[in-house]
């Protein structure tokens, strides 16, 4: 049987988008060391709703990583202080008997909170948005290797894929920057063969639309490269002012 702890939590509680928030105290006891720190949620929920009272509200999805959805502050670290992962892929055996844990929703102007943990992260999608289309040949399905592409150039084009859109370099960063999620989608497809039709385009669209939404500007920090639970480099970031400068002097249109 797995060992047991209880911890002593702080979690921001907020009714909704105008009420004003604060930090309440809960008592999880009895919490498998086993469990996922939302899990641990799911437990202090299960108290709360037997009792009548409201239960946290927190997002989360996939539970492993992927959709992006369960990010928050965990004591003032975005997704925790377990590198390289989610708040979902954070466990309960990172914590000892009798810890105080604070939990505190992502800060950023760009995300209002909605409630309790749960922010609109909307922006980053009106980003993605903004960046358009890529254009490809319909019919019948292409040659697998018909659109050659060297190995360095795919194997970067997919770490910067990685991002799964969580927020966290945004939360993490002083200027509430969202350069590093924009510049893993520019970068991405500026990479590829197939996003070379529109790459002026889109990079000077998904540029303008991250400012257009509140975005700080990217100061050089490092914290969210720090905090990102792909590790998406801030190279990326290099490479999108390239790109920009490209498509607004260079090559623009
Ligand atoms: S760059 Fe990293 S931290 Fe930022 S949204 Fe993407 S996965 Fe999350
Ligand atoms: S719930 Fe999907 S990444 Fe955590």
């Amino acid at each position: 049987m797995s060992a047991t702890i209880t911890v002593h939590l702080k979690v921001w509680r907020q009714a909704g988008p105008r009420a004003p928030g604060r930090l309440v105290d809960y008592r999880a006891e009895q919490i498998s060391q086993d469990m996922s720190f939302l899990e641990m949620l799911d437990v202090v929920n299960d108290g709360l709703i037997r009792q009548g009272d409201e239960p946290i509200a927190f997002d989360s999805d996939c539970r492993e990583g992927i959709c992006g959805s369960c990010g928050v502050m965990v004591n003032g670290v975005a997704h925790g202080h377990e590198p390289g992962g989610t708040v979902c892929q954070l466990h309960m055996r990172r914590f000892s008997d009798g810890e105080t844990i604070t939990i505190e929703p992502w800060r950023a102007r760009s995300f209002p909170i909605v409630k309790d943990l749960v922010v609109d992260r909307s922006a980053l999608d009106r980003v993605i948005a903004a960046g358009g289309y890529v254009s490809v040949n319909t019919g019948s399905a292409p040659e697998a290797n018909a659109i050659p592409i060297a190995r360095d150039l795919a194997e970067q084009a997919m770490d910067s894929a990685q991002c799964i859109g969580c927020g966290a370099c945004v939360a993490a960063c002083k200027n509430a920057s969202a350069a590093l999620f924009t510049s893993a989608k520019v970068t991405h497809l500026a990479l590829l063969p197939q996003g070379q039709v529109e790459r002026s385009r889109r990079v000077v669209r998904m540029v303008e639309e991250m400012d257009a939404e509140g975005f700080g500007m990217c100061s050089n920090e490092g914290e969210c490269e720090a905090v990102c639970p792909k590790g998406i480099s801030i190279a990326n970031i290099a490479k999108m002012n390239r790109e920009f400068f490209r498509a607004s002097v260079l090559k623009p249109g």
